[in-house]
């Protein structure tokens, strides 16, 4: 039985859809559990750098041999999900149904919960979280609230009806009498949710005992998860947040797979740190130095295109992940966008109220006065492209990574020094760390 998990260290954005697809050539499956189409991964392969973004479909769509399967955890905008499907079958990916698996037990993103996220994101103004805007926190509230659709109800058309006329009755007095947009008709959405259920049927399972039956078969099952930790409902930086649990523990829930079957933890961090939307950034970079970053590391978000804020990396952040999902090895991404910088800047401590902290304070404005405790490193110039072994780095970077094993505690596993499949570093083999 082999269950590995990769988990973002940061918030959000750290390179997992390469890691992932890197990894998927080792495994049988490839599980989500968490999110929705708030996570956007961008894959790079073969000689004409074909792109390829995909929000919901797990990132080794691209292994022909493996399957993907989008977990109960998982929160699915249906119109999104078909578009991924279509624009997939037209690079020649995807070809047999059986290879995208989706649980009956998930629940599905509707047109008000989109529309309620960015009206209420407008009337917050420069309080706003900074969503995506795609309708997760809406969607996630109601399967709380114990009023949301899922993926089994496109099959009832009658009981689709009755739940979505229960649904759309407090929510379209939301959206009609508090924001004042248009209210969404029951008719529309019946017709148009029809639809999909005719397109995604021959993929919809039990994924949580498809899953069980795999590990059971000793297949390697990879759990991909989306977003980073400090963006997790409960553990990240409350309440600049997204709606779910980003942690290893929500593979439990959110793939139907007991706790103890993990037995392998892959964090992803950049060798630097961002972030999206609003919410404390201790080390985030407002100078030049923040301007080159995100230059050089493109740093644009895939799902919004928004410019993302660009800092140094946190290793409080990042230890603090590394403890919170039990990670058994790091894989650093972007190591290359630094040969940019000659000196180079480490959080290892916070000052806040004159007192030194080791930990991420949870109130968000102690957070945000948080003064990082810097240790200065030197850079290195030479480009890393070309670097295939640990030892092809200069001593400047290697001695950057190994600063940063030290400072959380986590054996570095893979290095990234660019976009592409070969543009990596292998230090372990991740199912056998
Ligand atoms: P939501 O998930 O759309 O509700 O957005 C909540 C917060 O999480 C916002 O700050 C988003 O920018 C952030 N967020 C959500 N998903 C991602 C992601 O995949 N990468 C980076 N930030 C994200």
């Amino acid at each position: 039985m082999s269950a590995l998990v990769i988990v973002g260290a940061q918030w959000g954005d750290e390179g997992k859809g390469k890691v992932v697809d890197l990894f998927a050539a080792h495994a049988d499956v490839v599980a989500r559990f968490q999110g929705g189409n708030n996570a956007g991964h961008t894959l790079v392969v073969g000689d004409a750098r074909e792109r390829t973004v995909v929000h919901l479909i797990p990132a080794g769509v691209l292994h022909r041999q493996t399957t993907c399967v989008i977990g109960n955890g998982v929160v699915i905008d249906p119109s999104v999900l078909c578009g991924e499907i279509d624009d997939l079958r037209a690079r020649g990916y995807l070809t047999d149904p059986a290879q995208l698996l989706i649980d009956e037990r998930a629940h599905l993103i509707l047109p008000v919960h989109k529309k309620l996220d960015v009206a209420r994101e407008e009337r917050l103004g420069d309080k706003k979280i900074g969503t995506t805007g795609r309708g997760i926190g809406p969607c996630y509230e109601d399967k709380m609230a114990r009023r949301g659709l899922r993926v089994v109800d496109l099959f009832d058309a009658e009981y689709f009806r009755e739940r979505a006329a229960r649904l759309l009755e407090g929510r379209n007095v939301e959206l009609a009498q508090v924001y004042g947009w248009p209210a969404i008709d029951l008719d529309d959405l019946c017709r148009e949710f029809a639809t999909y259920a005719e397109r995604l049927r021959p993929h919809v399972t039990d994924t949580a005992l498809y899953v069980h039956e795999q590990l059971a078969a000793g297949k390697r099952v990879l759990f991909e998860g989306a977003h980073g930790t400090m963006l997790d409902i409960d553990h990240g930086t409350y309440p600049y947040v997204t709606s779910s649990n980003i942690v290893t523990g929500a593979v439990g829930t959110g793939a139907g797979i007991p706790p103890r079957t993990v037995n392998r933890v892959i964090g992803i961090s950049k060798a630097y740190t961002t972030r999206v939307g609003g919410g404390p950034f201790p080390t985030e970079l407002h100078d030049e130095v923040g301007a080159k970053l995100r230059e050089v590391g493109d740093e644009f978000g895939s799902t919004t295109g928004r410019p993302r804020r660009c800092g140094w990396f946190d290793a409080v952040v990042v230890r603090q992940a590394a403890r919170l999902s039990g990670m058994s090895g790091l894989a650093i991404t972007k190591l290359d966008v630094l040969s940019c910088l000659p000196k180079l800047k480490i959080a290892v401590a916070y000052e806040v109220d004159g007192q030194r902290l080791e930990t991420v304070p949870a109130g968000a404005r102690k957070f945000a006065s948080a003064r990082p405790v810097y240790e200065e490193m030197d850079g290195w110039a030479e480009d890393l492209g070309q670097a295939r072994r640990f030892e092809d780095l200069p001593s400047a970077a290697r001695k950057y990574i190994s600063r940063i094993e030290e400072l959380t505690a986590t054996p570095v596993t893979l290095i990234s020094v660019g976009a592409e499949r070969e543009e990596t570093i292998l230090l372990r083999d991740p199912f056998l760390l």
